[in-house]
């Protein structure tokens, strides 16, 4: 059974590209994330491949608008089955209120297991020079993190560099996804608050979701493997 903490993000815009990725990761990986680039290439088609490979997916279109709007799409997005869903904590109290009661209640009279609905807080590509927020970027964090508590969600998406100050904020039973992984040595591309995978697990977060890391590898397998070997370390 591969570890779910990690979540490998499939950013590509070709259907071909996803299946060569995951073939090639086989078993050593269960979890992908499909984002913009290739839903709004493919549409539903790389969704509906992954679960008939039962892998997990968080679908991460990070949905921001008002609240009856972010709402329903939401609601549209659970029936492709994703495991975890996500807006933006920017989206404020009453959006995100909005959209965890909805799709609750949309779960339940479908019978069907309600996705993990998670925030992002301040992209991990920001750095505090381009951040021009009145709170510093780690209690900006903490304060989207805490409302996306109170508005019912399950998590937010935050740098690992913050995981700790969340965790601490909102208790063992919040998710913390953080992407801004690189391993030792690897190439930081536009991310900023960046950290190893140990240095994530340790501070706290419940999955890593990497990219470039693993999809960029000579040999994406080994790569993923390296970071599994590293976060089961801890
Ligand atoms: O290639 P890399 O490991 O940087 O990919 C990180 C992934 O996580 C990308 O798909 C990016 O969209 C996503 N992400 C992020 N920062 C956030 C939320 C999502 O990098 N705050």
């Amino acid at each position: 059974m591969a570890d779910e903490r990690l979540i490998v993000a499939l950013d590509f815009h070709r259907f071909g590209d996803v299946k060569n990725l995951v073939n090639a990761l086989g078993d050593s990986v269960n979890f992908y994330k499909v984002g913009m680039e290739l839903f709004y290439s493919v549409g539903t088609i790389a969704v509906d491949w992954l679960k008939t490979q039962n892998k997990k997916i968080f679908l991460d279109l990070k949905l921001h608008d008002i609240p009856n709007t972010v709402a329903g799409g939401l609601c549209s997005l659970m029936n492709l089955g994703a495991d975890i869903l996500n807006v933006h904590a920017a989206g404020g109290y009453t959006m995100m209120k909005t959209a965890a009661d909805k799709l609750r209640a949309e779960a339940d009279a479908a019978g069907i297991v309600k996705p993990k609905l998670i925030a992002i807080t301040v992209l991990t590509s920001i750095n505090q020079a381009e951040w021009c927020g009145a709170l510093k970027i780690s209690e900006q964090v903490v304060q989207f993190a805490k409302t996306a508590k109170a508005a019912g969600l399950d998590g937010v998406v935050a740098s690992p560099q913050e995981a700790a100050v969340i965790r601490e904020a909102c208790g063992k039973d919040f998710l913390i996804v953080t992407p801004g992984i690189r391993p030792a040595g690897s190439s930081i591309d536009d991310q900023s608050r960046i950290s190893t995978p140990a240095a994530a697990i340790k501070n706290g977060a419940n999955y890593l979701v990497v990219g470039r890391p693993i999809r960029a590898a000579e040999n994406p397998r080994d790569a993923a493997e390296k970071i599994l070997a590293e976060i089961e370390g801890i």
